[in-house]
């Protein structure tokens, strides 16, 4: 008989374990998390972070950010920040709001723990209020290791004290983001003729936008708007914008289309070929000019059109 012990494997030298897109099944999940040897899902998370730290793009701070979220359907979804030259830095995304707005595309309805490479910042704590049940989401940040203190799990609730949110603003049967949305948009306001028919690429485009602008959150505005750009190819990405109750951290439609863009292994944004915009005529909150001044900057020879709706109380 052996008198060695067998010492179980310490947390911390769990192998990390390589992502091969941003969306893994919940299948997917169970078996990458058993094959690690960690017990659940959630404790998959961290060891997924440094493979969507890869992911990110980062050309002006050089400082990737990777964060894991796990959906209440057991599927796990990946944001990486993105920047992009030439352009504000509130152009930016975080991490944190690319894996919102990645769950939301994918018609996730809550999120119960995310890992991310490093302290999600106040924009971030705030983004996550727009999530029903945002103050018990757990967070775990892996960065905590290299300064000397051993990750844990910690509510969003621990990281935001009395929180300013949804609930300030808006009556409780509102769906918040990860929520089912069919926004009323009104009628198309009919385009100055130009005596050319609409090609496909232009019509997919449309529709892919139409079709993000009606998903989009947009309670605080009531402007709804959604982009689509298309690649070289011809593959068609889209999102609408994700407002948060502060106003500020709000994402925009442009970077939720790059985000589906890069979700879906295509971009970078620069390989933006033609793209549309739906928004409300005359909105109060209104996207042409920002998103004109995106693409001048990241791929200027980009073609766009902006579809306007007239809502039918107007
Ligand atoms: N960043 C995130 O992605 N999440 C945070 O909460 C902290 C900051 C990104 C934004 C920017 O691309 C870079 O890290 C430096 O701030
Ligand atoms: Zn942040």
């Amino acid at each position: 008989m052996g008198e060695e012990q067998v010492s179980p494997r310490p947390e911390a030298a769990a192998a990390a374990v390589e992502l091969t897109g941003f969306v893994m099944s919940a299948e997917e999940a169970k078996r990458a998390a058993a094959a690690a040897g960690v017990a659940t899902v959630q404790d998959l998370l961290p060891l997924l972070v440094p493979s969507a730290m890869k992911r990110a793009i980062a050309p002006i701070s050089r400082f990737p950010v990777g964060a894991v979220g796990l959906g209440a359907s057991g599927r796990v979804y990946v944001g990486v920040n993105l920047e992009f030259r030439g352009l504000p830095l509130c152009h930016s995304v975080h991490a944190e709001q690319f894996l919102v707005a990645n769950a939301a595309a994918a018609g996730e309805s809550a999120l119960s723990a995310v890992a991310v490479s490093h302290m999600p910042c106040g924009h971030c704590r705030q983004f996550l209020q727009e999530i029903r049940g945002a103050s018990g989401i757990q967070i775990l940040v892996t960065s905590d290791a290299e300064e000397g203190c051993a990750p844990e799990w910690r509510t969003v609730a621990s990281l935001l004290l009395r929180p300013f949110g949804p609930h300030d603003l808006l009556p409780e049967d509102v769906p918040l983001v990860l929520e089912k949305h069919g926004n009323p948009l009104g009628d198309p306001v009919p385009a100055v003729a130009n005596g050319f028919a609409a090609g496909d690429l232009e019509a997919r485009l449309r529709e892919a936008a139409e079709a993000a602008a009606r998903a989009a959150h947009a309670p605080y505005s009531e402007c709804p708007s959604g982009f689509a750009v298309a690649d070289g190819d011809g593959r068609i990405y889209a999102g609408g914008c994700l407002e948060s109750a502060a106003y500020n951290p709000t994402l925009g439609p442009v970077q939720a289309a790059i985000i589906a863009m890069v979700a879906a292994g295509g971009g970078p944004a620069g390989d933006v070929v033609a793209a549309a915009l739906v928004e409300k005529e005359r909105a109060a909150v209104a996207q042409e000019a920002t998103a004109r001044i995106f693409l001048d900057a990241v791929s200027p020879h980009a073609s766009l059109h902006v579809y306007n709706y007239r809502p039918s109380d107007a």
